[in-house]
């Protein structure tokens, strides 16, 4: 009977293990923009630079482990800061990391089937072959004077307003674009 039972504890954790596996696998395939998060100078400079009036809000577009939304939501308590993501590994850490924020929530949904015109800020590390697709919605939704930093990767024909160039790395940037233009960094 004590056999029978460990076996049966066993075959359980080993049926758990591989679904979780799975559903990682799953959600790369589907994604296919793997969770990295950026450096640590982006979150630093996004913090001290960013200038954001009460009631505002910030979006971050696959905020994976919500480490950069967290450290916004702290440096602005009055600001609403929405993190879209899919992954549930990453959207794990982010519900752990943000839990006592009440600034702060984390929504399991994909960026592209939600409506983003409540944004005044946007964030997004993303991959080269969204960025097409992501500047039609942006363009079509956001209101006039509302920012969006890319970090590395650039959108087609919208014209940046702006950059900073990565310290350790002077071809990778962290690009600003702003609805209808006029702002420069
Ligand atoms: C390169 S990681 C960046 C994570 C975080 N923004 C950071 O900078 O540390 C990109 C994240 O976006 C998520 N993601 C990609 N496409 C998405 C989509 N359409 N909707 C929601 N999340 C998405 C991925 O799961 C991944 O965690």
């Amino acid at each position: 009977m004590g056999t029978l039972a460990f076996l049966l504890v066993v075959l359980t954790v080993g049926i758990f293990a591989v679904l979780l596996a799975l559903n990682a696998l799953l959600s790369i395939v589907r994604v296919r923009i793997p969770f990295v998060t950026s450096p640590r100078w982006v979150r630093d400079w996004l913090v001290r630079n960013l200038t954001l009036p009460d009631g505002a809000t910030v979006v971050e577009l696959g905020c994976g482990d919500a480490r950069l939304l967290a450290a916004l939501a702290r440096q602005f308590p009055r600001v609403r800061c929405v993190g879209y993501e899919v992954a549930w590994w990453p959207l794990l850490l982010a519900r752990l990391r943000t839990m006592r924020l009440r600034n702060v929530a984390i929504i399991r949904r994909d960026f592209f089937e939600v409506p983003l015109d409540e944004a005044d800020v946007l964030y997004g590390y993303l991959i080269g072959s969204v960025m097409p697709r992501l500047e039609n919605k942006l363009q079509r939704e956001l209101r006039p004077g509302s920012r969006m930093y890319s970090y590395t990767f650039q959108f087609p024909s919208w014209p940046v307003a702006g950059s900073v160039i990565d310290p350790h790395n002077e071809r990778i940037r962290l690009w600003v674009y702003v609805k209808g233009g006029g702002y420069r960094v």
